[in-house]
């Protein structure tokens, strides 16, 4: 959190307003993020952040003729200005953006969080969880499978803290690829915490998974009656703009369900 005092107004409009969320697979110096700003997301989830084994942090471009770049190393920022304001203006300027989320990979931090390690039946997602909050992050979590690891992680990272305080404060949940029949009302009641289910986009990657603006529509509203959701997004911006979609179109029926 930069500044302690923008930190309870943003938090406010985040909590006021349903999730409309979409992830950030393309690299953000070439993706569109004029129309990611101004489709009607209000959170953005940024992809392809790698931690190293010695805790240094890349940013893997994923996107052709862009190079991956370090941008953490002993701590400190080391990647371009260029990248740092790109990523500022996200929610900067004409932009209906207020929350940023950085996805990251898990395996180099589970080996570093591990040595010398917490206590031992601490899993690795509550330390690592719990470090987060300490420098004034939330944690969210977007699973697809394994309910009762997460149901665990969740109370013990909650443990105490009013809702307002939750830290893991989202989750989302992927109802695409193999997981494509998981049912959002039914994580909710089992985790005790509202989910935002993720549709793919039309792609070429698994085509049998792509969901149009339509057929996305179709899902969320029979979800959403059953029991109340938190929201809705995507995965992934890389695909919107490869396909020819628009953003427009994907999030309008984000914004007509969860206005
Ligand atoms: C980016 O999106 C904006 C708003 O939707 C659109 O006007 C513009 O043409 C797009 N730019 C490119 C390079 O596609």
């Amino acid at each position: 959190m930069r500044s302690l005092f923008l930190f309870p107004i943003i938090w406010h409009l985040a909590l006021a307003a349903s999730v409309r969320s979409i992830f950030l697979f393309k690299d953000v110096m070439k993706s569109n993020t004029t129309a990611l700003k101004t489709s009607g997301f209000n959170t953005l989830i940024m992809f392809g952040l790698g931690i190293l084994s010695n805790g240094d942090i890349m940013y893997y471009s994923n996107t052709p003729g862009n190079q991956d770049v370090r941008v953490g190393s002993g701590g400190v920022y080391v990647g371009s200005d260029a990248l740092a304001q790109k990523v500022r203006s996200l929610k900067t300027g004409e932009t209906g953006v207020t929350r940023l989320e950085i996805s990251r990979n898990a395996q180099n931090v589970r080996n570093l969080i591990m040595t010398p390690g917490p206590e031992p039946e601490t899993p690795f997602s509550v330390a690592f969880g719990r470090m987060l909050g300490q420098i004034g992050y939330k944690y969210t979590i977007a699973p697809y499978t394994n309910a009762q690891f997460w149901l665990n992680v969740k109370n013990q990272l909650n443990q105490g803290l009013k809702e307002q305080n939750w830290l893991l404060d989202r989750v989302y949940l992927q109802c695409y690829d193999g997981e494509a029949y998981n049912n959002p009302p039914e994580w909710q009641t089992f985790l005790g915490l509202k989910v935002v289910p993720l549709i793919w986009v039309i792609n070429d990657v698994k085509p049998v998974y792509g969901a149009t603006a339509a057929q996305a529509r179709t899902r969320l509203t029979q979800w959403h009656p059953q029991s109340t959701l938190a929201g809705g997004g995507y995965w992934n911006d890389y695909d919107i703009e490869k396909m020819g979609l628009s953003y427009r179109d994907y999030c309008n029926v984000l914004t007509s369900i969860f206005p």
